[in-house]
């Protein structure tokens, strides 16, 4: 049998804008997803026949990636991760994939993470119509702290550029990680999920709307930018409580962009007492929220009381893993 796990993630800035060209800081959360496959007299996943159709992350990996042609599988998938709510589940799920086969078909050869994200990018583009950055799927991949961009910024090392060939055109971005402190305190992330699907598709095309109606707007994106820059230079000195008040401008921001919604807005104001920042994390309209805490109980009993589901993770968690 082979099994492997990959993380989720959160944006801490730059969703929306990223859309435009700006930079996007993502960071991988603890929980993931859990893949094991073994060789079986037949196609199954979870206990089910293997419907491929439901499955296109998995599909595409194993018949265009790694062209498999061997055996029946029986695939098991165990999620921790809240799904359509900006996780970045279907990236880690396609990553756990990945390597889990990667295991099974060449174990002797060493796993080449960098190789393994971008399968995982073009996993996440098939399913989604040919269109996806390379953000969940480089953060879940890699771990720890990752900054996409059109362009390389400073405080970051370059580990890969990513191309894509969508609908619109010819898409690249760079993928740099952020240089963390190597000590980070005792500081947490702590996740509330609204309980509603987040629409990224829609979203982007509401942002989309809005600044062809009111090209004033754009300087929101501007604006995001430069807090995205200020964040992760806090960052990377470990100033948290800069950190987070960059989050809670990065909030506002998006707010006047229309992506947040009355359940996000709640649980971002409920975690604000005990938190160093918060706000929406990923498309908005539903999802997630995040704070940066370093009370995460506190916060967590806030967001439940506020009607969110909590989930605490460490500030910076590993990559995809054999295990
Ligand atoms: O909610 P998520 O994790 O799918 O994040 C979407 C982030 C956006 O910037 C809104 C869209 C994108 O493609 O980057």
């Amino acid at each position: 049998m082979a099994k492997a796990f990959a993380p989720g993630k959160c944006i801490l800035f730059g969703e929306h804008a990223v859309v435009y060209g700006h930079p996007a800081v993502a960071i991988a959360i603890e929980q993931g997803v859990n893949v094991s496959i073994e060789k079986f007299d037949d196609w199954v996943i979870d206990g089910k026949s293997f419907d491929h159709s439901k499955y296109p992350h998995i599909s595409h990996i194993l018949h265009d990636l790694f062209e498999y042609k061997g055996e029946p599988l029986k695939i098991e998938i165990e999620s921790q991760l809240f799904s359509a709510a900006g996780l970045g589940s279907s990236a880690a799920l396609s990553n756990a994939m990945g390597a889990a086969l990667h295991k099974l078909i060449k174990p002797q050869e060493k796993l080449d993470i960098i190789k393994l994200a971008k399968i995982g990018h073009s996993a996440e583009a098939a399913a989604q119509e040919g269109r996806a950055s390379p953000t969940d799927t480089a953060t879940s991949a890699l771990g720890g702290c990752i900054v996409v961009s059109g362009e390389r910024l400073t405080g970051t090392e370059h580990v890969f550029d990513a191309e894509l060939v969508t609908p619109e055109g010819k898409r690249s971005w760079s993928v740099c990680k952020a240089i963390l402190p190597e000590e980070i305190e005792d500081v947490w992330l702590i996740l509330g999920f609204t309980g509603e699907a987040s629409p990224t598709g829609k979203m982007v095309a509401n942002v989309a709307d809005l600044l062809s109606r009111d090209p004033d707007k754009k300087s929101i994106m501007t604006n995001i930018k430069e807090i995205t820059q200020r964040g992760l230079d806090a960052l990377s000195v470990g100033n948290f409580e800069v950190v987070g008040m960059a989050m809670n401008e990065c909030h506002e921001q998006l707010r006047s962009l229309g992506v947040s919604s009355d359940s996000l807005d709640r649980l971002v104001e409920a975690s604000k007492p005990y938190s160093l920042g918060a706000k929406m994390t990923g498309a908005g309209g539903g999802g997630c929220m995040v704070a940066l805490s370093r009370n995460p109980q506190r916060v967590s009993e806030q967001i439940e009381i506020s009607g969110g589901k909590p989930m605490i993770s460490k500030l910076v968690s590993k990559g995809v893993r054999l295990i």
